[in-house]
This record gives structure tokens, sequence and C-alpha cells, in this order.
């Protein structure tokens, strides 16, 4: 369909599938402008669906499975909020029946289950969208606008450093610590940085090499009892405090940890475009720092949220902290509701009015295949991996 053109004025029906932390999201289904409701929840957990009522009230449907949602509800689209690993095989019937997916990143832990989304969506039309709401965050448009103006010239290397200083709280204490749920932090985490990395580019990775470790929760003796209903209950901000500091202090840290808590990736984007990404789990600070070298200057985010900066540099000069330009970062809060909020509008307005999306299927499989294989990498030594071309049918937009 045409950008822009109304395909229906109807109110959109809309599931959200998986009832946790992330569900917050559906809060923004019916007040982007586009008219939507939120009809149905689905969780696969008793606990996950007294939640659902709890948070939605008694007039959305609470539902076992995606497939009894299907059956007995009529629906538009969906909100796809479970565990990474499951991304796959929830989307697949949603598009084979033509429901409209908004799918949280990462899309997928496999490259191989991101090119069957992107195969699928294209054989059925049905809209796939994935949540990388970092795309509209303030700082990473302004740091956009910035470059698309000009300022620093052609972008030859993207450097980020993720000091992810509420990792031992968020990601050590559940799921996000297992490879069966996550593969890797490099998909859980970096997959909103590799993205962001590619949009600021203009271009995705083409070959990757990693190196990291479990270096601080592997060895961490304060573990959860393999408790199920527990886990049910069990959302990622609970337990969470400034207070569990350092690391060492840490309590109830998930039964099984496998993944790397620091890892550095660096990627080959073609044609003398490079990039790197640093992650590290234990930092005091929680913040993210991009550096964006161009052939005619360079600039930087100092916080990620409003109050920071973005600063420029295009004199040559020995050093200066304050650069030639400095651009406040805008918005209110921690920019993340604003962000989701105007995830959510894109995505209801595609699937109403077919207009076109800031972020593709296509770039999120970018970004699984950049932290899927630099975490293989990772594991491996350090040898390059190359990433796989998309699949046949699938075109890149
Ligand atoms: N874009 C962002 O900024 C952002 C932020 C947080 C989380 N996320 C993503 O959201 C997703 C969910 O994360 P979360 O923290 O809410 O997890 P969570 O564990 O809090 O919630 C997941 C829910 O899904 C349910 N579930 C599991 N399998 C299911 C199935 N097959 N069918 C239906 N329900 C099922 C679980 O019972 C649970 O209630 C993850 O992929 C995560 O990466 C994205």
């Amino acid at each position: 369909m045409a950008a822009g053109v109304e395909k229906d004025t109807r109110t959109l029906r809309v599931a959200v599938i998986g009832v946790g932390q992330r569900a917050a999201i559906a809060h923004h289904i019916g007040a982007t402008g586009t008219p939507a409701a939120l009809v149905a929840a689905v969780d696969t957990t008793e606990a996950g669906r007294v939640r659902a009522v709890a948070a939605f009230g008694p007039t959305v449907q609470v539902l076992p499975s995606v497939a009894d949602a299907l059956a007995a509800v009529r629906l538009d689209a969906a909100v796809v909020t479970t565990p990474d690993d499951t991304h796959a095989a929830i989307a697949m019937p949603l598009l084979e029946a033509g429901v409209a997916v908004y799918l949280e990143k990462p899309m997928a832990i496999t490259v191989e289950d991101c090119d069957l989304l992107l195969e699928t969506a294209a054989r059925t039309g049905t809209p796939l969208y994935v949540g990388h709401n970092m795309r509209h965050m303030s700082v990473v448009r302004q740091m956009k606008v910035l470059i698309d103006a000009g300022e620093i010239g052609e972008v030859k290397s993207i450097w980020c450093r993720h000091f992810v200083g509420n990792g031992g709280d968020y990601y050590f204490k559940d799921w996000h610590a297992e490879r069966a749920h996550v593969h890797s932090l490099l998909l859980q985490k970096a997959s909103h940085d590799l993205d962001v990395i590619h949009w600021l580019a203009g271009r995705a990775t083409r070959r990757v090499t990693a190196l990291g470790a479990l270096t601080v929760y592997g060895d961490h003796g304060s573990r959860r009892g393999a408790d199920h209903a527990a886990d049910e209950n069990r959302l990622m901000a609970d337990g969470f405090s400034y207070e569990n500091w350092p690391p060492e202090t840490q309590t109830e840290l998930n039964p099984v940890i496998d993944v790397e808590d620091v890892s550095m990736m660096l990627m080959d984007l073609g044609d003398g475009v490079t990039a790197s990404y640093e992650q590290c789990h234990f930092t005091p600070d929680y913040w993210r720092n991009y550096t964006v070298i161009g052939t005619r200057g360079r600039l930087e985010n100092f916080g990620d949220t409003p109050g920071g900066v973005i600063r420029i540099w295009n004199r040559r000069r020995a050093w200066s902290l304050e650069g030639d330009l400095e651009v406040p970062i805008e918005g209110e809060g921690e920019g993340h509701e604003q962000a989701d909020a105007l995830t959510m509008g894109e995505f209801l307005r595609h699937v109403a009015t077919g207009a076109p999306t800031t972020v593709t299927a296509v770039a999120a499989r970018d970004a699984v295949a950049a932290g899927a294989l630099a975490a293989l990498s990772l594991r491996d030594g350090g040898t390059p991996r190359d990433i796989p071309p998309l699949p046949p049918g699938v075109r890149r937009p």
C-alpha cells in the first residue's frame, strides 16, 4: 500500500502477548492518535494472567495461549512482549493469521529465526515491526539529525561504550542470564545499540569479531533456588536498588548464569566504515556513550537522557572538553516513556495507513546478525564471522 494512504478508519483491535515487565507499553495503544484498543492479553502463566487483569482491567479478554486468542478474538495487531527465545514461535502464527506484529527487540535469538520471520512476513504481506524504541530516543534522533546535516562530514567510525550499571539487578537475576533464553547479552542488551550504530552509519555490519568473559557474576555465591512459581511472580525491577553495590553484595542471582558480563566487539560495515561496541554489567554508572567520527569532525554524547549534551569537535586542536558546538539533549525525565509512545504510535499508524516506519524488520535482523555472530566469535577465541546474506525473496528496503 502506498505510504500515507488510509486503509481503514475503524479502531484497531490489539492483543498483548506476555504480561511481564515490558507489557506496560500496551498502555500506549489507546493514546497514539491512531484509533486502537487493547482487547486481549495472553500469558502462559497464571501469574501473568493475574497481572493482565490488574494492569488492563476487566474489559480485556485474558487468555492462556496465542492459539486461544486467535480462536476467540478478532485481532488486527499483537504486541509481543515475551522472553527473546519465544519471539519467533509466537510471531509466526500471528503473521500467518494476518495479525500485524509488534515484536519486542531483539527480533529473535538466531539469524535463522529472523530469516523465517522475514520470509513469512514477505510471503503473507502481514506487517512486522520490531520495537527498537531507541531510534525514538532524543539523544539518538539528535545525533542522527546532526550527522545528516553534515556537521561531522562523512561517517567513518562509530565507537559505543555501554556502562550497564544496573546489570546485576536487571540481567543476572532471571532468564536474561541464560544463553538458552537470550543467546548473549550482545543480543538482549546490545541489539538496541547495534541498530543505532547501523542507523547512524547508514549501513549494516558485514563482518564481526569479539572478545569477552563472565568475570564477576559467574562465581557469585548468592543464587536463588529453582522455584518456578516464584519466578513467574518475579519481574526485572524486583529487588532493584542502588544500594546493591559493589556487585559482590548482590543477592538472589539466577540459578543459571552462562552469559558474559563484559563483551567487546568490532564491526566491519564495508567500504572502510568500522564500529566498536563495549558492554560491561558491573560499572557503578548506567549510560551509553557514543563517539561518531566523520571526515570533518566528531561528536560524542555526555549523558543519554534529557539534561545531557551532545558535543561536536570540528576544529584542529590538542584537546578541549567543551568542543566547538554543544547541543542539549531534548525532552523530559528519562525519555523512555516518550520513546515508547512514539514507537507504538509509529507501529499503529503503519498498520492503519501503511505509513513508512523508522525501523524495518530487515534492520532488526541486521542487529541480531551482528550480535549473534559476535557472540559466536567471542566464544570461539575471537574468530571473525561474516554476516550471511538476506534470504531469497527478502529485499533490503
Ligand atoms: N524495547 C525496550 O526498551 C525493552 C525493554 C524491556 C524489555 N524489552 C523486551 O521485552 C521482552 C519481554 O521482557 P520482560 O522484561 O517484560 O520479560 P518478563 O519476564 O517480565 O515478561 C515476559 C512474560 O511473557 C510470558 N510468557 C512467556 N512465554 C510466553 C508465551 N509463549 N506466550 C505468552 N506469554 C508468555 C511470561 O509468563 C511473562 O509474564 C523481551 O524480549 C525484552 O528484550 C524491551
